[in-house]
């Protein structure tokens, strides 16, 4: 058996909300196995531009373009600059997405509308702006879902109820973009990011966890890129990621 050293060699792949962070990390992987890639950022444009320059390190065409995925204009119009850039899509990783902590009787209706505006609205645009790129190129669409989709968290009736919607959406895609489109999400559960702020409740949620640890970003990035070359027949699955948290 031969192996390939760049697996996604002559794919384009594009990250929505990739300039830090888990968006960063799988465009990132995404040129280290020789993709093409495009991110986009809303407000962090210095750093999607430092991602722009490491990306160009792996030998691939990169790009960033400003985003705002709530926005149907913008958004159209950022898909069809990455695919004239890129000169098409194969692979969208519906990544860009808000969190929030909030007692349930104090989220307020503003709240409750942005976060299905970035979580939900926002894949469904960028995917039905992407449809005609990916139906070319028999591509993929990876959403980033979450265990707060798969397990009520009290504090996030929003955030949660957004990435429920979000495994939804991926499910109903999966079947009305077939057979020319694969779709699938990554739910991950507790991710290590090195936020000092978050260490005490990173090492709580370790104790619960049966794999005893938080998850990294290298075990999220693993996932994606699984779904961005798997066989075009695993479709309409949500993927948890989250060392058995979830069971
Ligand atoms: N980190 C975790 O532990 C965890 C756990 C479960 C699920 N997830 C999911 O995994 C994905 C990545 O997680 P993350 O923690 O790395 O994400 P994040 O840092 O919270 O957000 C990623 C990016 O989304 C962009 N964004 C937010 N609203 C936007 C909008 N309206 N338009 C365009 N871009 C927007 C922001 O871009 P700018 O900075 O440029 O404004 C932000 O940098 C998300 O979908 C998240 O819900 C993460």
């Amino acid at each position: 058996m031969t192996t390939n050293a760049r697996p996604l060699s002559g794919r384009t792949l594009l990250v929505t909300g990739a300039a830090k962070r888990l968006g960063r990390a799988i465009a990132l992987a995404a040129a280290e196995n020789g993709a093409d890639v495009a991110i986009t950022y809303r407000d962090s444009a210095r750093e999607a531009r430092a991602v722009v320059g490491e990306l160009a390190r792996h030998d691939v065409q990169a790009l960033a373009v400003r985003c705002d995925v709530t926005d149907e204009k913008n958004v159209q119009e950022m898909v069809k600059e990455v695919a004239s850039e890129l000169g098409g899509i194969d692979v969208l990783v519906n990544n860009a997405a808000n969190y929030d902590t909030v007692e349930f009787e104090k989220i307020t209706l503003a709240q409750w509308d942005a976060m299905f505006a970035s979580n939900t609205r926002g894949p469904f645009l960028v995917s039905r702006a992407a449809l005609p790129y990916l139906r070319k190129r028999r591509g993929r669409i990876v959403n980033m879902g979450s265990l707060g989709g798969l397990r009520p968290w009290a504090t996030h009736a929003h955030y949660c109820s957004s990435k429920a919607a979000v495994h939804m959406l991926t499910k109903v895609m999966a079947k009305a973009l077939a057979p020319r489109i694969a779709v699938n999400a990554v739910a991950p559960g507790m991710i290590e990011l090195g936020e000092k702020s978050a260490a005490a409740f990173m090492k709580k949620m370790s104790k619960q966890t049966p794999m005893q640890r938080a998850g990294t970003a290298a075990d999220i990035v693993a996932a994606v890129m699984f779904f961005a070359a798997s066989p075009h027949f695993i479709t309409g699955q949500v993927l948890a990621v989250d060392g058995g948290l979830g069971l």
